[in-house]
């Protein structure tokens, strides 16, 4: 049997995909006033469509899912059409895209929520740090804890986007449970004190995003749905005590689904960390769909990865960034751009559409 690499093709449950270089969601901040996609967006992304498979940006799932400028959405007519001519485009190239479904919960500000209303989370925990608003960097807000009953409405604007994603012409969707956004911080013990049915073991803190799965997998189709985690990234002043047990916990829990794929950020922003002892090959083994392997990965350990069974596709964010033709560079063994740290969030044309293609 030839060897699996970067440039073997894979069927991800109902997307057959060119390559397994995957684009990791990237948070640019340039989608237009009301959060709509606009055309530099499309150019952007069809510019990237020789990865194998796009996961956009994350696109807010309600008006109360916001949490920073410029960030497109996926709950209003405008936005809806606005992504249709960014999926229209990278299809025209061949490409494949799917949409990542956000809500940030408590990583959000007044400022940018409807009547100023508190950020929501699991718990009324103020998390550490600033929230990116219009009028700059501002501390983040202690939250408004979720009643039980109000967790039906979040899993039914889960339901609704995934079924806009569809109507804009995405081939499936991510649901973002990772990096400290609200299901994820229902999913860690250090954000989630609760104590109903949603707080508590790890079952308990999985329920949320099991049932937002559920809701999205009826709507639309396991095979175009992928759930993304972030076990022991710190983002967003995360923490879990102990982290093998609840991701073990999830990815097993997510195997009932038969999803299309689970997308799995192996490192913590915070590179100052101690060492994580954290054991990804194990929690690939607890599930049994095709895995995406995210994290400072490059062309050699990326195929060492594929061969030994630890990975079936692996992300590449940064280098998408500063490389739109990233597949034809690792393809040829080309030398990469440089990224500029300096143009990822928000701007314009400049650090976002001008990054040059091979000649
Ligand atoms: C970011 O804005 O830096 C960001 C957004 C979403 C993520 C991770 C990072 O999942």
């Amino acid at each position: 049997m030839p060897t699996i690499d970067l440039f073997t093709p894979i069927q991800l449950g109902s997307i057959a995909l060119a390559n397994r270089i995957v684009m990791a969601p990237l948070t640019r901040n340039r989608a237009a006033a009301g959060n709509v996609p606009q055309a530099m967006n499309m150019e952007y992304y069809q510019q990237r469509a020789s990865a194998g498979l796009i996961v956009s940006e994350g696109s807010q799932i309600s008006a109360s899912a916001v949490g920073y400028p410029a960030t497109p959405g996926i709950h209003s007519a405008e936005q809806i059409a606005g992504w249709k001519k960014v999926t229209d485009a990278v299809h025209a190239h061949y490409g494949r895209i799917v949409l990542q479904l956000w809500h940030c919960g408590r990583i959000s500000h007044p400022s940018l929520l409807p009547n100023e209303a508190l950020p929501v989370a699991p718990s009324a925990i103020q998390p550490n740090g600033q929230a990116f608003t219009y009028q700059g960097l501002q501390p983040f807000v202690t939250p408004r804890e979720l009643a039980t009953d109000e967790l039906p409405g979040i899993v039914e604007d889960y339901r609704r986007a995934a079924r806009n994603a569809l109507a804009a012409g995405f081939d499936g969707v991510e649901i973002h449970a990772a990096n400290g956004y609200l299901l994820d911080q229902f999913l860690r013990d250090g954000s989630n004190r609760r104590s109903d049915d949603y707080g508590g073991s790890a079952e308990n803190r999985s329920r949320l995003l099991l049932e937002v799965t559920a809701a999205v997998v009826g709507s639309i189709g396991p095979g175009r749905v992928g759930v993304r985690l972030s076990p022991i990234n710190a983002f967003n002043d995360m923490s879990d005590s102990a982290p093998q047990q609840t991701f073990d916990h999830v990815a097993a829990a997510l195997n009932q689904f038969g999803l299309a794929y689970l997308h799995v950020m192996e490192t913590n922003f915070d590179t100052s960390a101690a060492p994580s002892t954290f054991d990804f090959k194990q929690l690939r083994k607890h599930f049994k769909g095709p895995y995406i392997a995210n994290g400072g990965y490059d062309k050699a350990s990326a195929n060492a990865a594929l061969k030994a069974g630890d990975a079936d596709l692996v992300a590449f964010g940064v280098p998408f960034i500063a490389n739109p033709d990233l597949v034809a560079r690792l393809a040829k063994d080309a030398p990469l751009n440089p990224p500029d740290p300096a143009t990822f969030y928000g701007g314009d044309e400049k650090g976002y559409t001008d990054y040059p293609f091979l000649a």
